[in-house]
């Protein structure tokens, strides 16, 4: 009874937006502390690949770049050798710290560091270029639209570039690979005895058992052919922009296969030349992938599968429910 009580308090505090959002920043920072996440990071080529052919491109000598989460420093210095004048390197976290020692081990003395929450970063004069890597599993889970906006209205120049622009979510059928089955419990019949009757326990599982997260994604093939969900453009985008109600449909493509769940992935894209994507069919980046699950089921060409996802706050899986037919 009282862990019962105990579970109904914290379900009700966690249901408040205000309180999901400052767990959100203590949780954000103690993420990227330490090393861990960051060792995935700086392993990521495809991700820094990108980055780096972007800057290439973007980056124009003379620029004054702000690098919002600047981590270990990575794409400021990236930023600072592909011409920027100066990069002011944000980051709300101790993490900071560390890549002001990497700056100096390095001679690089044009990266000013910043360590502050980016609302309350201010510059004298604007900026030319906004730099960022505020992508989550499923694309706008790092508060990115809110960050990049509030930065964009007081310390972006107008016409200023945002490496990368646009940001597009993926939700698509999939069958997993040989070897994975993502059947429910109360599906299973094994040796004739029948599981069935753990149905009745469906509604009292997390959230964790219906958005399961997968590093890496045991993937097998798309069911349909892919198309964004969502795609958000952060030269303009606010927060509130991400819709609540969202519904696709795809059409199987041959061979018959098993429709195991949706996968979530994203598309990131910097003035739509260069891009990179955590899609499971591509190169393996540091990013997971979350498989929306649903009875699995046998579908054949032709037949059609549709996604209808409700969601609080989309840039919070957690506030997401989803139904298939
Ligand atoms: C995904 S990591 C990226 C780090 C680095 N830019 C890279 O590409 O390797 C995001 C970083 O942003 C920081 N961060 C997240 N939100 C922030 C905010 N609103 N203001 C300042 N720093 C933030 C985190 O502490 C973390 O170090």
């Amino acid at each position: 009874m009282k862990h019962d009580a105990i579970a109904s308090v914290v379900k009700r505090i966690g249901g408040n937006p205000w309180a999901r959002r400052l767990t959100y920043a203590i949780r954000n920072r103690r993420v990227f502390d330490d090393l861990y996440q960051h060792d995935r990071m700086l392993a990521d080529r495809v991700r820094l690949d990108a980055y780096r052919a972007a800057f290439a491109k973007y980056i124009k000598p003379g620029d004054v770049v702000v690098d919002l989460g600047t981590g270990t420093g990575v794409l400021a210095f990236l930023a600072a050798r592909a011409g920027a004048r100066v990069v002011h390197a944000i980051d709300h976290g101790p993490i900071i710290e560390l890549a002001r020692e990497v700056a100096r081990d390095n001679g690089i003395t044009n990266v000013v560091f910043h360590r502050c929450h980016s609302t309350s970063f201010e510059l004298p004069k604007r900026a030319d270029v906004i730099i960022h890597e505020q992508i989550g599993d499923s694309a706008y889970d790092e508060r990115v639209i809110e960050n990049i906006a509030d930065l964009r209205k007081r310390v972006l120049k107008p016409g200023g570039r945002i490496l990368p622009d646009k940001l597009a979510m993926f939700v698509e059928p999939v069958e997993l690979k040989d070897g994975f089955d993502a059947s429910f419990a109360w599906q299973q019949r094994i040796d004739g005895i029948s599981f069935r009757a753990l149905r009745a326990r469906s509604a009292t599982q997390p959230h964790s058992y219906w958005y399961r997260a997968f590093r890496p994604f045991p993937f097998g093939r798309f069911l349909g052919e892919p198309a964004p969900l969502v795609d958000i453009d952060l030269s303009k985008a606010v927060r509130g922009d991400l819709p609540r109600r969202l519904s696709s449909e795809r059409t199987v493509v041959s061979p018959a296969g098993r429709f195991d769940g949706f996968c979530v992935y994203f598309n990131a894209r910097f003035n739509g030349e260069v891009s990179f994507s955590s899609s499971p069919a591509g190169r393996p980046t540091n990013w997971g992938n979350a498989l929306l699950r649903v009875e699995p089921r046998e579908v054949g060409p032709g037949e059609s599968i549709r996604l209808h996802l409700k969601a609080k706050d989309l840039a919070d899986p957690e506030s997401w429910h989803w139904t298939a037919d």
